[in-house]
């Protein structure tokens, strides 16, 4: 598979055993930066690496910084990118099944390197099931992020709401 990684000045250490860790699993590695220990901004990084992922240039994405927060929610602000906060297995294999994650992200300083492979590793082998609900709401996610309407229309999920009153979802 072919692989975008980034990170901030705060976990490159952590980034670094990641993506050593992917190209000895056999993955085609692309390293966004940042390379040192420099003070910089996890944007940056959240951004190239949901960019590459939304162009198809890579088939996944994996980010971290400190908490994990600031960069997935940067790789988020990119459509097309699905990016799930992780720190345990359960949430990331749901992320791949369920909402067809294409980019995971980590706090480097939360989760153990360790750990963070394991769950990458896991992550890059489960498969996203394409059930009609899935699909349905991945949509409604996507949309949101080429619609203007979800900021002005406080009446967006009005139509689900009303369906969800009248018993039409079942768990
Ligand atoms: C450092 O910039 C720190 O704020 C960052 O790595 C991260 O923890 C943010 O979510």
């Amino acid at each position: 598979m072919k692989i975008a990684i980034g990170c901030d000045h705060i976990v490159t250490d952590t980034k670094i055993k990641v993506a050593d860790f992917l190209k000895a699993k056999g993955h085609e590695v692309i390293d966004v930066g940042t390379y040192d220990f420099t003070r910089t901004h996890y944007p940056i990084f959240g951004r190239k690496v949901g960019v590459l992922v939304a162009t198809g240039q890579v088939d996944q994405g994996v980010v971290i910084c400190g908490t994990g927060v600031g960069i997935t929610n940067s790789a988020n602000k990119i459509p097309g990118v699905r990016c799930a906060l992780v720190r345990d297995m359960t949430s990331a294999l749901y992320a791949k099944k369920e909402l067809n994650a294409n980019v995971i992200g980590f706090g480097g300083r939360i989760t153990g390197e360790f750990l963070i492979c394991d769950i990458v590793e896991a992550f890059l082998n489960e498969n996203y099931q394409a059930t009609h609900e899935n699909e349905a709401l991945i949509t409604q996610i996507d949309q949101m992020a080429h619609n203007d309407e979800v900021i002005e229309n406080q009446d967006i999920f009005n139509e689900f709401i009303e369906k969800w009153d009248q018993g039409f979802y079942h768990d």
